[in-house]
């Protein structure tokens, strides 16, 4: 009996210790646990799929494709895409994850996972250790608003990356030898520097009115010419917004009965959604209104005359149009400062000789 009890409870303290101590290791040829991670990578319908389909941003293709065809000397790529919101960080990221497998598993059949991660996901360590317990060979991970990790996990992840192995709770363990990790963000200020660092940084422009021309013309309704070169004019440089004019066209010309999206399908579209013919929505005018109706004002000089400037804080300029921060923050702002009619300057969010100029035309016409 008494020896009974003695190797029960060795067998209890030997699997306390274990689980205590042990360090699981990430096998390289462990299968895939549960659903994580999907095999294909999900395109929306409408979405690009191939490099060739991605109109434009040749400089940044032809370095993608670089790495891709350099991946087993470097088997650890880690990408930051850097462009502002709807010009195509994550149709990018999702064509070269495709790619990616595509590649791969020429190499390793049946191998590789694509798997999304959304940086706010991750609320503690434990969240992280999760995801990275998960982690396999020849997967594909990519971070889309990866400003959004928290300071300490994303030192950690760096620190990991790096060191190809991760702190688990129970100890150290090492990652798996190869996998791809991509991450996009609109602001790369907000990242501590190590990220800069340690990922091969790239910066996506806002598309050209050929490639955008391009993009709307090659969407699944066949769009006139003249049509498609009218939508890139007023998408002023953002792909999204083709994406969106060339929705409500494509509804317009079926309305219609037309199997052919024309120029008049698309100014219907325009007048639909707001869209004028310098590319703004009625929110932007917003913004330039209330910064030519409530200007600044500061002490009266030594003449009795008082300086004025078109220009107020972003908070009262949110606070005067009632518009959301993310909205202002996100989209108006940057089209704004993008196509010169505003600028960031000590008096707060200023109208330029060109926003001025572009109110004053606006109330002439009314
Ligand atoms: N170069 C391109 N060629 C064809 N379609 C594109 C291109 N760039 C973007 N698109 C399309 O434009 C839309 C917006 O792109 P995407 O969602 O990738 O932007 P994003 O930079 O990730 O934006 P966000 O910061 O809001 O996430 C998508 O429908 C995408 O398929
Ligand atoms: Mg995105």
């Amino acid at each position: 009996m008494f020896e009974l009890q003695a190797v029960l409870g060795f067998f209890i303290v030997f699997g306390i210790l274990k689980w205590v101590y042990g360090s699981p290791k990430i096998k390289d040829a462990e299968p895939p646990p549960d659903n994580f991670g999907t095999k294909e990578v999900p395109f929306g319908r409408t979405d690009p799929k191939t490099f060739d389909e991605y109109k434009g941003q040749e400089r940044v293709k032809r370095l993608l494709k670089l790495t891709l065809d350099t991946v087993f000397h470097n088997p650890h790529p880690k990408l930051l895409l850097v462009a502002p919101k709807g010009v195509g960080k994550t149709a990018l990221a999702k064509i070269f994850a495709h790619a990616y497998l595509q590649k791969i598993r020429q190499h390793a059949p049946g191998s590789g996972r694509y798997i999304e991660l959304v940086a706010s996901t991750i609320r503690n360590k434990a969240d992280l250790d999760n995801f990275m317990r998960r982690l396999r060979l020849w997967d594909v991970v990519f971070m889309d608003e990866v400003h959004l990790l928290r300071r300490r996990h994303a030192d950690t992840l760096l620190t990991a990356l790096a060191e190809n192995r991760y702190p688990f709770a129970e100890g150290m363990s090492e990652l798996p030898t190869s996998f791809v990790w991509l991450a996009a963000t609109t602001d790369v200020g907000l990242l501590p520097e190590a990220f800069r660092d340690r990922f091969q940084v790239i910066k996506l422009d806002h598309l050209d009115i050929a490639a955008l021309t391009e993009i709307a013309m090659s969407q699944d309704l066949p769009v006139a010419r003249e049509a498609a070169r009218e939508i890139a004019v007023r998408a002023v440089g953002y792909p999204r917004e083709i994406k969106r004019v060339y929705a409500r066209a494509r509804d317009v010309a079926l309305q219609a009965g037309s199997s052919e999206v024309t120029l008049e399908h698309a100014q219907v579209a325009f007048d639909l959604i707001g869209l004028d013919s310098n590319g703004l929505y009625p929110e932007d005018y917003e913004v330039l209104k209330v910064l030519y109706e409530h200007p600044k004002f500061y002490a009266p000089r030594k003449d009795g005359t008082r300086p004025m400037r078109y220009a107020q804080s972003e908070r009262v300029v949110r606070a005067l149009t009632g518009m959301d921060e993310s909205l202002y923050r996100d989209s108006v702002e940057p089209k704004l400062l993008r196509l010169g009619l505003i600028t960031v300057s000590s008096a707060g969010r200023e109208l330029t000789d060109k926003g001025l100029a572009l109110v004053k035309s606006l109330r002439k016409t009314r």
